[in-house]
């Protein structure tokens, strides 16, 4: 089968799209039985990739060819998805992962779906108080350094995945990225950037071995077309794919792990990783202007937020006005502010606390919220709670998503949480560790690194979940997938997703004019919308007269998300792979 991709940052569609046997693809089909053709190419050059038999968007392109190779070799859509996770975790290091947690939504061909939650857990041994020191303030604990890091997910997911959904041998799907942190790939510019950035802040923070790894013998800084290697994660990988996923959490890949982060002063113990197990859930699942929206549940935040986002957007008839006109975007900052105020108070680990579903997820609900909606005037948020401000810190978490010939798909997000997480990689392990329990609520009335305000409800516990903004969602038109969605980005993960779900179906826009559309964000706290440096000024300014504190995003390119997405086109029942351009990297392939 002649390969045709095209990527976010390399290359281009070589020539004609290849030829398919509709007659035997067809056969292939079961779950969607509709016949597709090869639909045209549009949206940003390079972008952009076209199929039929499969498809593959991640943010970076070593890792998609990955799964793609997977899907060619007639792995299905899960199989795909645990070699990407696995080959971002070398490929795309600052958010890549196998040190962190995630949540994937599985699509069955047939329409079945399932949530697998693989967040992290907080060790035995932490406490609500761990990070405040003694006069009571949050200390930078619970972001730099191994006190950070929560118990890891995301070994034990894929797993999950595979063992439930997968088709193909679990060593199979590990080993290409053994291979490609073994024998290395060449940097691109971003990467290389990237790595540099990324070993100049360890240097800076004391972790001169962590920051060993990601330069050169000599200490000078990787070049663009430089080959990286990483033969210790390539060894930690190759456990992985030989003894199986258990050897992460079991045995003594296991105890080097634990014993590395309790020299750096980490709480981890062996218990706490033989005790880490991911769940499978049931998905918040729900009716959208004639689409079926399936998304994440808690300790996810994520689908309950898109929930409260699309049922504003019904009830306030958000599409009568245009995409972005300042009338629309003002209704869309007005419900994200009362959500994101449930967001905080109201959601936790709900094998710990109480979350009100029923009533969060209620049209009822959330009609009654936006009763108070001024359609000419912003509402403080100080009416509704106290605002503080939003660090710099980029938000680097990671999306990809994934579809195989018979419809099967996979909406992923995981994530180290910051930009290379704890800053940190375990000695001899290759792996760096996440400083997710920075996303737990350190102290009541006090933002964490996303500026978010958050309440008891997040409280840090032993073997508790972290709330999460990640927000992996597929949609279905008339029982048929329409789109896979998904993007990194902390609390502006939601929005993002709720942006791209908006104008696909309110707006009859493609997935790739979707995905470059600018994007706007506002958290509750602080009061103010986030617009990308790409927001026109005559917006900004209609914004600020309704009385909004308009604010560009101040963290890497002026952007918000990096949503790598796919949807079947309507009009031809074919693929179409988007990778965002708005960051660098970013890779869509399909066949
Ligand atoms: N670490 C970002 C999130 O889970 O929302």
């Amino acid at each position: 089968m002649t390969l045709c991709l095209v990527a976010g940052v390399v290359g281009g569609c070589k020539g004609a799209p290849p030829a398919v046997d509709a007659q035997a693809s067809k056969q292939d089909r079961p779950g969607e039985g509709r016949e597709r053709r090869m639909p045209a190419l549009e949206g940003p050059p390079g972008s952009v990739a076209v199929g039929v038999n499969g498809a593959v968007s991640s943010a970076e392109l070593h890792a998609s060819r990955v799964g793609l190779a997977v899907l060619e070799r007639g792995g299905n859509a899960v199989d795909a998805a645990v070699a990407v996770g696995f080959a971002l975790s070398v490929t795309h290091p600052s958010a890549g992962n196998i040190g962190g947690g995630g949540f994937m939504i599985v699509r069955e061909a047939s329409g079945r779906a399932r949530a697998i939650d693989y967040r992290e857990v907080a060790p035995a041994g932490a406490t609500r108080d761990m990070y405040l020191d003694e006069e009571g303030t949050p200390t930078q604990d619970s972001r730099v350094g191994a006190r950070a890091a929560g118990i890891p997910g995301d070994v034990a997911g894929f797993a999950l995945a595979h063992t439930k959904y997968g088709t193909m041998a679990w060593s199979e799907l590990v080993a290409p990225s053994v291979r490609l942190a073994r024998e290395g790939w060449p940097l691109d510019q971003f990467h290389a950037d990237d790595l540099a950035r990324a070993a100049g802040r360890m240097h800076k923070l004391g972790f001169h071995d962590s920051a060993k790894v990601f330069e050169q013998d000599d200490g000078t800084s990787y070049e663009p077309g430089d080959v990286w290697r990483q033969p210790d994660l390539a060894d930690t990988l190759q456990v992985i794919a030989t003894r199986g996923p258990r050897a992460f959490y079991e045995g003594p890949l296991a105890t080097a792990l634990v014993t590395g982060v309790r020299q750096l002063g980490g709480l981890w113990t062996e218990a706490d990783l033989r005790a880490y197990t991911a769940i499978e859930r049931d998905p918040v699942d729900f009716e959208y202007h004639g689409h079926r929206i399936i998304t994440m549940p808690p300790p996810s935040a994520g689908g309950v937020v898109l929930r409260q986002i699309l049922a504003g957007s019904d009830h306030l008839e958000m599409s009568t006005h245009a995409w972005q006109s300042s009338a629309m975007v003002h209704l869309y900052v007005e419900t994200l502010r009362r959500t994101y105020a449930d967001r905080n108070e109201l959601i936790g680990d709900p094998a710990f606390v109480d979350v009100p579903m029923e009533e969060l997820l209620s049209t009822a609900y959330v009609a009654n919220r936006l009763a108070s909606v001024d359609p000419n005037r912003a509402t403080p948020s100080s009416e509704v709670g106290a605002g503080l401000p939003l660090p710099a810190e980029s938000p680097q978490t990671t999306h990809f998503s994934v579809v195989d010939g018979a419809g099967n798909a996979v909406s992923n997000t995981y994530t180290l949480n910051g930009g290379f997480g704890a800053k940190l990689v375990v000695p001899g392990t290759g792996v760096i560790l996440n400083n997710e329990m920075d996303d737990f609520t350190a102290k009541p009335g006090t933002p964490n690194m996303f500026g978010l305000v958050q309440g008891p409800q997040n409280a840090i516990e032993p073997g508790k979940r972290m709330l999460s903004s990640m927000t992996p969602t597929i949609v279905e038109k008339d029982g048929r997938l329409r789109a896979i969605v998904g993007s990194p980005g902390g609390p502006t993960i939601t929005t993002t997703v709720a942006q791209i779900i908006l104008q696909i179906i309110d707006y009859d826009r493609t997935l790739p004019a979707a995905v470059s559309s600018a994007r706007i964000h506002h958290q509750w706290l602080p009061d103010k919308v986030r617009v990308e440096r790409r927001t026109p000024a005559a917006l900004r300014e209609s914004l600020r007269g309704l009385g909004h504190t308009v604010e560009e995003v101040r963290w890497g390119a002026g952007n918000i998300g990096h949503a790598n997405c796919i949807e079947v086109d309507p009009a031809t029942g074919g693929f179409r792979a988007v990778a965002d351009t708005s960051r660098d990297g970013g890779g869509a392939v399909a066949f």
